[in-house]
């Protein structure tokens, strides 16, 4: 076909025309007609100008091939022609042309000394307007491509640049897309780049087998590193800089350093990760081999780019950075724990070490840390606080003793972590480091804490854990050199004394009651690692604690079972112990106490522990005795109680809290005030429920035998000052027996006082014997109570007496009335004792009388002297006492197991004795005295019965 006929003016417009149309055939046939016009750099700034930017590269990369092979063929599809241009005059053409304003091809960016040819700066140029007007950068791998061969510039331009940002927006993160345009990306510096590129990396849903981290780094990072011209230029601009950047030693790796200063970027966003991402870290570890590991696709054939020793510099950088990752990761978990070991079995296996054991594993077989030279040592802590990436970091230098170190301190945060105490790994290397006693000992408490509750039943349990704990205190060195120092430990718990470490071990074990492990450790085992002192102090504080914390007062059952197990399991270390003595008395009562309802103030159960340190616990048996009905009965129980407690040691305790152990002497005294306490108290209790028969019973026979005189008592010694006289010891005083002798005097009868449960004959008039009964324990009151409160003794004494006098006038009466009706055959059992005892209750009054009104104005003074005289006479002391006594009050031969007063038959027929023998105590004592005041008739200090001055017929 002939060539249209036009001028080169016209052609170009036409050239012009169609690359604006976009009409590639076309256009290619025309320039095969006017190859002289339409020469190859025409052309090109030609589709650079005019060609628009959104034309798919396919449709005209084969327009570029042939220009550059400079065969463009004819195609007569697509002839050319002019139609558009026949109306246009030839001047009007070249006109135009003029003003035409093609581009020209002069890529900025060429090195000086090396420009790039034409055809190069076409595709670049064309691929920057792409970017500009359209970013459809997608487009430029197939703009680029087949032409890459031409130019080593073009090839380098392509993967550092154009790769990156197409793998970056189309492949690896689709959908997020990075406003920058090509020339922007360029002037980023390594740190802007890095960061670029790497912004969405590990942020996104780990899609399976992705291992998007490692292709990132291999993918997008490896070929912007790539491209000696950025080196270059960076070289040129910034060599100042990267002294300042980053502090490097002048030694031999600077130049490597300075070259390689963009991959310090990538190392250092690796350590960043760490700390926030850690996933992203150990998963960069993992999938990506470090520099050499480079992605370029299939751009980078035959492409050498790092020396030997670059490669191996960075990697050491690299092995360094992945080091220094395992102790920036802040996470605390399992799951980061086991992120780390796969850091570092990765880095064993980069650097071509012996491979370790899983952490697992490791953390199972505990086997001694060696190896580790003078890297643990104070002045290193400061390795684990920045600096992580310098060439002085030990801690981090890429060798065999910086692993060892690392997987110490992996298993050791293992251990940790595994029984609940967080830790990280920087935190165990300054444990490690750092051997910090208080520190080490927070440690310590806070993993006992977290291993106190274990699994009850599993000694091998047990058995670990005190494996493990001895390992991080001393990381297995006994093992390596015998005769070492084994109570300094290098572990994280090593400056702790191994004593105590074994000693929360033993209390770990006795609470999760793992007695007879903790036996054949501690005592029988053939270690005995715990001296003896220790190991008593450390099991009496475990069963004290155990009790202390009971809920149940029950000793079969919770703390208190505990701590007597414990007591039992060590028997043999105990053995004379006092505190195991004690405490064997503190389970009893506490046990006893148990078995009665006992509520505190706002309904708050009983619980062992306010036994242990209330301050008056032998009040607590008053507690018990008012809730709970009818228990005073159970004297012997609570006086037993009140014993234990000055045998488990709760009385007279020190200010302090603590228990001072008592002599025999004073045990002996402590405990009989506890006896005569507790007699007061259920003569209380047994009063408040109207039960006076059994108050009575025990005022006449228990407290008769063991009440001493009140406080008030004593005599003063009036020259104390002299100095002439021994110090006389303090004696102990009962102001307990007195009171509760003074309650049951007091005592009225009334409709709800229980009945005696057994009179027998006992026929008489239950008035009177009542009233004989008070006046007994008044007589004893009398004789006991401080001189202060003797008249208000003495007053109610005397009410009772005339209101006996009255009873018996009424009775004598009716008497008299009924003999007078001759009815005495009436009477059962031809009574004899009755009138008997009409005459003795008439010569009861009469012994009232001889004595009445001096009594009433007794003052206080006089009735002191006639009661200190009272003391020394005692004819009740001496009657009660005396089982053989035949006028002994029954209650006194009741069985001491009795909780019932059972009054014997002939305790009624014995009354008139009694009655006198009263009078005898009470009058006759202070006639003895004072006689001379109250006008009474001398006593005859009879212990004889038969020789009673009234009541003989
Ligand atoms: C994992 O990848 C496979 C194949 O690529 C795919 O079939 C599967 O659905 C993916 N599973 C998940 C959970 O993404
Ligand atoms: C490892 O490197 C540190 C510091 O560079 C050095 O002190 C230590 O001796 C090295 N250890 C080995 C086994 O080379
Ligand atoms: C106290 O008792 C509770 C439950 O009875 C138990 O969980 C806890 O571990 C005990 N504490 C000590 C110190 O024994
Ligand atoms: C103590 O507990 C046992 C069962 O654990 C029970 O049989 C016993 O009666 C309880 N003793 C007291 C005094 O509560
Ligand atoms: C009561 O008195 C009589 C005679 O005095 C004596 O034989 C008897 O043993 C006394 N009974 C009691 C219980 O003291």
């Amino acid at each position: 076909m002939a060539g249209l006929d036009v001028s080169p003016a016209k052609a170009i417009l036409l050239a012009v025309q169609l690359a604006t149309k976009a009409d590639i055939p076309t256009l290619q046939s025309l320039i095969a007609q006017h190859s002289k016009t339409l020469h190859r750099e025409l052309v090109l700034r030609i589709l650079l100008s005019h060609l628009p930017e959104t034309v798919e590269s396919l449709k005209y990369v084969s327009l570029l091939e042939d220009l550059v092979s400079g065969g463009t063929t004819e195609d007569s599809k697509y002839p050319a022609n002019n139609h558009t241009l026949a109306e246009m005059s030839e001047i009007e053409a070249q006109k135009k042309v003029r003003k035409l304003h093609l581009l020209h091809l002069k890529w900025p960016y060429a090195p000086e000394d090396d420009p790039a040819d034409p055809f190069v700066c076409f595709l670049v140029l064309r691929a920057l307007r792409i970017d500009e007007s359209t970013g459809l950068i997608a487009q430029l791998p197939g703009l680029l491509e087949p032409f890459l061969h031409h130019s080593m510039y073009l090839r380098t331009w392509m993967i550092s640049t154009i790769l990156p940002l197409v793998r970056l927006n189309y492949e690896y993160h689709p959908g997020i897309v990075t406003l920058l345009t090509i020339s922007e990306f360029e002037l980023l510096d390594d740190k802007a780049g890095v960061n670029l590129l790497l912004s969405r990396t590990g942020k996104e849903e780990t899609k399976n087998e992705t291992k998007s981290v490692g292709r990132d780094l291999r993918g997008l990072i490896g070929p912007w590193m790539y491209g000696d011209s950025r080196w270059k230029r960076r070289k040129l601009h910034r060599n100042s800089e990267i002294r300042k950047q980053v502090a490097m030693p002048m030694n031999d790796s600077l130049f490597a350093n300075e070259r390689c200063v963009g991959w310090e970027e990538v190392f250092q966003w690796v350590t960043k990760q760490a700390a926030t991402s850690w996933k992203t870290a150990v998963e960069a570890v993992e999938q990506w081999d470090g520099p050499g590991d480079s992605d370029f696709g299939s751009y980078g054939d035959g492409v050498i780019w790092l020396d030997e020793n670059d490669q191996q510099h960075l990697e050491r950088r690299y092995a360094r950075a992945a080091i220094a990752s395992a102790y920036l990761i802040s996470e605390e978990s399992i799951e980061a724990l086991n992120g780390i070991d796969r850091i570092l079995s990765r880095i064993i296996t980069l650097m071509d070490q012996d491979r370790t054991p899983t952490l697992q594993a490791a953390a199972a077989l505990l086997s001694p840390v060696f190896g580790l030279g003078d890297v643990l040592s104070e002045k290193n802590a400061l390795h684990l606080r920045n600096d992580f990436l310098s060439d002085q970091n030990i801690l981090t230098a890429p060798n065999e003793t910086s692993l060892r170190l690392l997987h110490a301190l992996l298993v050791s945060t293992y251990i940790c972590m595994k029984t609940g105490h967080k830790l990280t790994i920087r935190r165990a290397g300054e444990l490690a480091l750092l051997q910090n006693e208080q520190e080490q000992g927070i440690t310590l408490s806070r993993l006992m804490m977290n291993i106190v509750n274990g699994p009850k039943e599993d000694d091998k349990y047990w058995i670990r854990v005190r494996n493990e704990l001895l390992w991080l205190h001393s990381w297995g060195a006994e093992e390596l050199s015998e005769g070492a120092d084994a109570t300094k430990g290098r572990g994280i718990l090593g400056k702790l004394r191994q004593d105590l470490i074994e000693t929360e071990i033993l209390k770990t074990l006795l609470k999760n009651t793992r007695y007879s492990l903790a036996k054949s450790i501690y005592e029988t085992g053939p270690d005995r690692p715990l001296p003896r002192k220790v190991l008593v102090e450390t099991i009496i504080s475990s069963a004290m604690n155990a009790y202390d914390n009971a809920t149940n007062a029950n000793k079969t059952r919770g703390g208190v079972k505990q701590c007597l197990d414990i007591l039992t399991t060590f028997h043999d270390t105990l053995k004379e112990s006092v505190d195991q003595d004690q405490l064997f008395h503190l389970v009893d009562v506490t046990h006893s106490i148990g078995r009665y309802r006992l509520v505190f103030k706002q309904g708050e159960p009983f619980k062992p522990v306010s036994l242990r340190v209330h301050g008056d616990p032998i009040s607590i048996i008053g507690k018990v005795l008012e809730q709970n009905p009818k228990s005073y009965a159970k004297i012997n129980d609570f006086i037993d109680m009140g014993q234990n407690m000055v045998k488990a040691g709760l009385v007279a305790r020190s200010v302090s809290g603590h228990t001072k152990p008592l002599d025999v002497d004073q045990t002996r005294e402590q405990e009989s005030i506890a006896e005569k306490r507790v007699v007061s108290m259920c003569i209380d209790a047994s009063l408040v429920e109207d039960d006076f028969e059994t108050a009575y019973s025990y005022v006449t026979t228990r407290l008769r035998k063991i009440a001493g005189p009140a406080q008030a008592r004593t005599p003063e010694p009036t020259d104390n000052e002299s100095g002439l006289f021994a110090k006389v010891p303090a004696q102990a005083m009962d102001d307990w027996s007195w009171r509760a002798a003074l309650q049951a005097g007091k005592y009225r009868r009334t409709a709800y006082t229980t009945r005696p449960t057994h009179l027998g004959n006992a026929s008489g008039n239950p008035e009177i014997r009542h009233l004989e009964q008070r006046m007994e324990c008044l007589a004893q009151a009398l004789r006991l109570a401080p001189k202060a409160t003797l008249p208000e003794i003495i007053n109610v004494f005397r009410r009772c007496e005339e209101e006996l006098e009255t009873h018996v006038k009424q009775e004598t009466e009716q008497e008299a009335a009924w003999d007078a009706q001759g009815d005495d055959q009436a009477m059962p059992g031809g009574f004899a004792a009755t009138p008997m005892k009409n005459n003795a209750a008439a010569g009861a009054s009469r012994a009232v009388e001889e004595a009445p009104l001096s009594l009433l104005d007794l003052s206080v003074a006089s009735a002191a002297r006639a009661q200190r005289s009272l003391a020394a006479l005692s004819v009740f002391r001496s009657t009660g006492s005396d089982p053989s006594n035949h006028n002994a009050p029954p209650a006194a031969r009741e069985s001491n197991d009795s909780s019932r007063v059972a009054t014997p038959d002939s305790a009624a027929r014995n009354t008139t004795r009694k009655r006198d023998q009263l009078k005898n105590a009470a009058v006759g004592g202070l006639a003895s005295g004072i006689g001379w005041l109250l006008n009474a008739p001398p006593v005859r200090n009879n212990e004889d019965g038969e020789d009673v001055p009234h009541g003989s017929p």
